[in-house]
Parts: structure tokens; C-alpha cells; sequence
């Protein structure tokens, strides 16, 4: 007898019961045990739905009965999933999560915890929802140096771009849209301002690196300043803009960060619109891999939560997998590197036209290609993409360039090299 407990029946948590409740007889037959959905603790009433044979209210009716070997912690925060995962790994029980804040915030110290006690502490659904993405990193291309990844990994931000872009849009117009259909919190700080995404790459990129990568230690920018000029100047230019969660091997350590970054319109990522998350992988034997598909929401993220328990089921002990590492990784932290940027600038005198607006620039930059114009209602507005040049003279060319002539600088991205 396997039985299963799951703790939290919110929107993943209640897909992970539907989908056991569905398929007991399955796993039974595969396993050649019986494997039921046991318990659901959640301090909601569920009269009347699937889930009230299965509710209980007390945590503890699930570390009274010896027959529940596997705890879904599917409570969202760190203080409580953090406190139940821990006390079920210590009492014996395999452990399967899709709390991204618990993996990032205590992964390390939770499969130490796991090892120590014999079980195993899965946690594929915390980055990239129903993707496949941490057992390919962790077993398929383990045999490959991995050098960087590149993912879109907050589906919020993507919908928010893809709107502002196809539809004209603000940003606020373009999250009140988001958070109507349900995709972003109603406090959408964690997805708009990147902190949802800088905790999966910490994540993905730990496993990928085999060291420990904390995400408090990324630098991590959101949206809020793209402007629908920002994506149709950018187009015009060859680029797309996205949210990009990265990390690479370099020199001096591993870069890492969240941020807006243009991408030609012929990368992979470019073509990525809406709530879809992806995930580039480029490995030493591999070259580029993709990983593509829903990054959040009830069944694909209940799906991969699934995959952890077939594989606890398969009774595949190998402890050591997945590996957070407690060997800290050197992170190359120096924004000393070159990269191309995409500079926004908008003209506060109304009467310097275009000719003149492209002399003005081509002055202080140089002789780039300068975009102008967006559209009929933001005259005055225009582009330009730079040569390679790190953050700090970009910055202080701008500063200079500000002073200098009538002109607010709007916004300056890197171009994605
Ligand atoms: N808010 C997240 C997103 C949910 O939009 O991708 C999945 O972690």
C-alpha cells in the first residue's frame, strides 16, 4: 500500500488530487501496488466536491498514519510548506513540491534532509510548470558541461508583452488584461518585477552547474518600464523584447540575472508569445536544446508533480538526484561585459524633426541605424541599437547625452549575444 497525502488544495494542489484520484488504478497496475490519494489538509471547506472524502484540516492525521510514504506540498509561501516538508522528510516520507520559494530558499538543506533520511525531495513542478526541465538537467544532459541557459520563464510577463506588442497596449492596460483572465496575482509585484522568474533560473541553474546558485545573489529587473514604443521601435530594428531569466558560464564565474533583453526575431526564444514559458539549454555535446510548453496553471504544473511521484514510485532511490550542492558558485558579478543596447530616446521640443532628430544622435553615438517615430501619437520618439559597450559607458554617455541636448533618455535593454 502507497498512499499519498497532499497539503494545499489550491489551483496545482487540486489538480494533483484530480489527477490522482483519476489514475489510482493506473499507478496501481504500473507499480504492481496499491497507490491511493489518502489525505488533503486545507483549512477550506470542500462539501460537496471530490475533494471532502479526502479533507482534513489537521496536518498531523497524515504523520499518524504510517501508510501515506509520499506528502504533495502544494502550500504556497515559505513558512508553513518549508515546516510540513521538513517535518515529512524527517519523519520518513518522500517529499514532492511545487513551491519555487521553498526550492530556492531551502532546496539544499531539503535534499540533504531527503538523503539523510532515506527518502527523496522532488521538485520538477517549482520551475517551468508542466515542462519537462529539471529531470533533463538533471539526468539527460547530465553528461554535457551545460554553459548557459536562457528562459522565458514567467508566463505572466510574456502575456503582458505579447499584448502590449499585437495590441497597441500599456503595460497597466496590459496586466489589468492579464490578471482578468486570471494569470497574474493580484498583487503582480512577484511577476512583473522578475522575482518569481529570478528564482527559477537560481534553481535551474544550480542543478545545471552543480553549484549552488543563491537568487538573492542575481541581479533582477522586470517590465514595468517597457513601453509599447520600446516593442515597436525594437521590431522595427530586427528585435524582440522578453523577460529574459539567464545565466552563463564566463571567465570570471557564472552571469546571472533577470531582465529585459532584445532578442533577434530568429532566436528560438523570440517566438515564444502569451502565457508560454521556454527554456534554452546549450550544452558541450547537445548544442542548443529546447524545452517549450505551460509554465503555469492547474494541469500542466499537477502534471509535473505527477512525473516526480511516477518516479518515487519507480522506486529509483538514487538519492543523490536531483543535487543541490552546498558548493557555492562564483558568480561573475562585474558588469564589466560588452554588450549591444537598444536606447530609447524621446524629444521634448516638438518642432526638431526627424532629419534633425537622427543628426542629433548620430553626433553623440555615432553612426547607427536610428528608428523614429513608433507611431502617429508618439512623434518624437526614437531608437537606435549601439555597438558593444558595457553598462557603465552606456550609462554615462546617456548621462552626457541628456545633459547635453532637449531629450529624455526612456529606456536602454540589452540586446540578448
Ligand atoms: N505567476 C507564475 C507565472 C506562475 O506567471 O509564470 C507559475 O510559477
Amino acid at each position: 500500500m502507497f498512499k499519498i497525502a497532499i497539503m494545499g488544495c489550491g489551483v496545482v494542489g487540486s489538480g494533483v488530487a484530480d489527477i490522482l484520484i483519476q489514475k489510482s488504478e493506473f499507478l496501481s497496475e504500473k507499480f504492481n501496488e496499491k497507490v491511493e490519494l489518502a489525505k488533503i489538509v486545507d483549512i477550506r471547506d470542500f462539501k460537496g466536491t471530490a475533494y471532502a472524502p479526502y479533507t482534513t484540516a489537521d496536518s498531523e492525521d497524515v504523520f499518524r498514519d504510517d501508510d501515506i510514504k509520499l506528502v504533495v506540498v502544494t502550500i504556497g509561501g515559505c513558512t508553513i510548506a518549508y515546516d510540513l516538508a521538513k517535518k515529512a522528510l524527517m519523519s520518513g516520507r518522500h517529499v514532492v513540491t511545487s513551491n519555487k520559494e521553498v526550492v530556492a530558499e531551502y532546496g539544499c538543506e531539503l535534499v540533504k534532509l531527503a538523503f539523510e533520511n532515506n527518502v527523496r525531495f522532488l521538485y520538477e513542478a517549482s520551475a517551468g510548470g508542466g515542462i519537462p526541465i529539471i529531470r533533463p538537467l538533471n539526468i539527460c544532459l547530465a553528461a554535457n558541461d551545460v554553459y548557459e541557459i536562457q528562459g522565458i520563464l514567467n508566463g505572466t510577463t510574456n502575456y503582458i508583452l505579447t499584448k502590449m506588442k499585437n495590441d497597441r497596449m500599456t503595460f497597466e492596460d496590459a496586466l489589468a488584461k492579464a490578471q482578468k483572465n486570471g494569470y497574474a496575482e493580484a498583487n503582480p509585484s512577484a511577476d512583473v518585477d522578475g522575482f518569481d522568474a529570478v528564482r527559477k533560473i537560481a534553481i535551474l541553474s544550480t542543478i545545471a552547474y552543480d553549484e549552488e546558485i543563491s537568487y538573492k545573489d542575481l541581479s533582477c529587473k522586470g517590465i514595468r518600464d517597457i513601453s509599447y514604443e520600446d516593442l515597436e521601435l525594437a521590431g522595427r530594428a530586427g528585435f524582440a523584447i522578453k523577460l529574459i531569466a539567464g545565466s552563463k558560464k564566463t571567465e570570471k564565474g557564472i552571469e546571472a540575472s533577470v531582465e529585459p533583453l532584445l532578442l533577434p526575431k530568429d532566436n528560438m526564444l523570440a517566438g515564444v508569445s502569451g502565457v508560454f514559458n521556454a527554456v534554452l539549454v546549450k550544452g558541450s555535446y547537445t548544442g542548443d536544446s529546447m524545452f517549450y510548453g505551460q509554465g503555469a496553471g492547474k494541469m500542466p504544473t499537477a502534471s509535473a508533480v505527477l512525473g516526480d511521484i511516477i518516479e518515487i514510485l519507480g522506486k529509483n532511490t538514487d538519492s543523490t538526484l536531483p543535487k543541490f550542492v552546498s558548493q557555492k558558485a562564483k558568480l561573475d558579478k562585474s558588469n564589466d561585459n560588452k554588450y549591444r543596447y537598444f536606447v530609447r530616446f524621446h524629444f521634448c521640443d516638438d518642432s526638431v524633426d526627424e532629419t534633425e532628430m537622427i543628426e542629433i544622435i548620430k553626433a553623440i553615438f555615432g553612426n547607427e541605424s536610428v528608428y523614429c517615430n513608433p507611431s502617429e501619437q508618439a512623434i518624437g520618439i526614437a531608437a537606435i541599437v549601439t555597438g558593444y559597450i558595457n553598462e557603465q559607458e552606456i550609462s554615462k554617455k546617456i548621462d552626457a547625452f541628456s545633459s547635453a541636448v532637449k531629450v529624455k533618455t526612456g529606456n536602454y535593454i540589452k540586446v540578448y549575444s
